[in-house]
């Protein structure tokens, strides 16, 4: 008879009571599929008072996550704090220094301090499972690292935050601005009092710098992630998006070009008809392209206490089972440094918005500017409100959008041909600009 496994867990909020819930729940199916039980034996969080609706009395309460860590009564250390800073990182470190296996949730620790935890799960000979960290039930971690270790990566991209999603899909569906839908969404409970961290993008950027790093087998980097967030993005974006045949994501994408690795994050226009643009609301999903298989789309549910507590049980079901892998798919000295494709050098098709002027000359300036970067247009759309071209009315109607779909092309050259028209005075404010992303 295999003893069980001895799990302590530091953090017992949304997703941490969700796990000693499932441990006690299913503890028998949990035992049958790993061999051996699974048993918390000790926890900790900031507030021991506080209630939480969980059967602790056999546990022993730690007084802070790194006596926990350090434990000799513990064989796994579960770590659903968040945050990459004290107390996750020493609380982590010390658990891999004592040979421990360690379970984490915490992207933003993965995304920053990834290598050097990695680096002692392998000295210490523990494991370092973060499945939870990204796409909460999506097993997209396991699946890059292991379903996919046989196949070169050529891209993957996702929808990664389910705040943005349903923001978007709102905006979409209702015709309402980015501010109503944000306040609908805090209202819900999908968006932070302080939202930005998921809006302005930078949630999905650190859960694609791990993506992108068990994609390509490089170091995860955050700082070499192209971050742009949704709250520029209007409702006539969207309906123009729509008969154009696209719809507005907020994409994280990591691809591979002959200048490095492209890693950004941006609203971004998919065709209507690809897998990514049906996911709607608060889901999550990743498509991986790889080398000589049809692209894989994983769709699932990226956030929420019983999705993560999921992904985090498979992780401490894999500790049980002895079962362990690099934390990056690779020995830590095989992961190379991440060679960043400069953002300027991004090739592919443009939505461009412009606020046209009403004068003469308009429209014939801004296709000139275009030309003048090789920048082809695909199609082209003016919206005049009484159907007459930009420019005909002679200067006595307000800017008109005038809509533009490019053909591949390099992002400085929009950069430079949009600056060129903005000089011209022929349009009114700052052109939008989305990237089409073709499947
Ligand atoms: N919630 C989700 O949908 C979701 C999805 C995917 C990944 N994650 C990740 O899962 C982790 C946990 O998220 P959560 O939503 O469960 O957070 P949460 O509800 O805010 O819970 C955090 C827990 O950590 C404890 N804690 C915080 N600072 C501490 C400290 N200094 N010392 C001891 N305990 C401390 C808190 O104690 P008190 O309860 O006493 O305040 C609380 O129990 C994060 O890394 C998050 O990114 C969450």
């Amino acid at each position: 008879m295999v003893a069980p496994l001895k799990v302590g867990i530091a953090g017992l909020g949304t997703v941490g009571a969700e796990v000693v819930r499932l441990i006690e729940n299913e503890g028998k199916a949990l035992s049958a599929r790993c061999g051996r039980g699974v048993r918390v034996v000790g926890v900790t969080a900031r507030s021991k008072a506080k209630k939480r609706g969980l059967d602790l009395a056999d546990v022993t309460w730690a007084k802070d996550p790194v006596a926990l860590a350090s434990d000799p009564n513990i064989d796994c250390f579960v770590e659903l704090m968040g945050g990459s800073g004290e107390p996750a990182l020493s609380a982590v470190e010390t658990a891999l220094k004592a040979g421990k296996s360690v379970v984490t949730a915490n992207k933003a620790l993965i995304a920053k301090h990834g290598i050097r935890l990695a680096q002692a799960a392998e000295k210490h000979g523990g494991a370092l499972n973060f499945e939870a960290a990204v796409g909460a039930a999506i097993p997209v971690i396991k699946t890059l690292r292991e379903g996919l270790a046989a196949t070169g990566i050529n891209r993957v991209y996702g929808i990664l935050n389910g705040t943005c999603n349903y923001i978007l899909t709102r905006m979409e569906q209702e015709g309402l601005s980015f501010a109503e839908c944000l306040k609908d969404a805090q209202r819900l409970g999908y968006a932070e009092a302080n939202p930005s961290f998921d809006v302005d993008g930078h949630d999905t950027a650190q859960k694609l710098a791990i993506l992108a790093s068990l994609a390509f087998g490089t170091k995860v980097a955050q700082s070499a992630v192209y971050v742009e967030g949704i709250s520029s993005i209007a409702p006539e974006d969207l309906r123009a998006a729509s008969d154009l045949g696209y719809r507005v994501k907020l994409l994280g994408v990591a691809v591979k070009t002959a200048k490095g690795i492209e890693q950004r994050v941006h609203p971004t226009m998919v065709p209507k008809s690809s897998s990514i643009a049906q996911v709607m609301g608060v889901t999550n999903a990743v498509t991986i392209d790889g080398e000589g298989i049809p692209p894989i789309t994983l769709v699932g549910p990226g956030a929420g206490g019983a999705a993560t507590a999921s992904a985090v049980l498979a992780d401490i079901a894999d500790v049980a089972r002895g079962v362990r892998v690099q934390p990056f798919g690779r020995p830590v000295d095989r992961l190379r440094a991440t060679e960043k494709a400069p953002m300027e050098r991004h090739e592919g098709g443009y939505y461009i918005r412009l606020m046209a002027r009403d004068l003469a000359g308009t429209a014939a300036t801004i296709a000139t500017r275009l030309a003048e970067q090789k920048i082809s247009i695909e199609s082209i759309v003016q919206r005049h409100a009484n159907g007459a071209d930009v420019g005909a009315t002679a200067g006595k109607a307000s800017p008109v959008p005038v809509l533009l779909i490019t053909y591949a092309t390099h992002e400085d050259a929009v950069h430079r041909a949009l600056a060129a028209v903005q000089k011209d005075k022929v349009i009114s404010g700052r052109p939008q600009v989305i990237r089409i992303e073709k499947n």
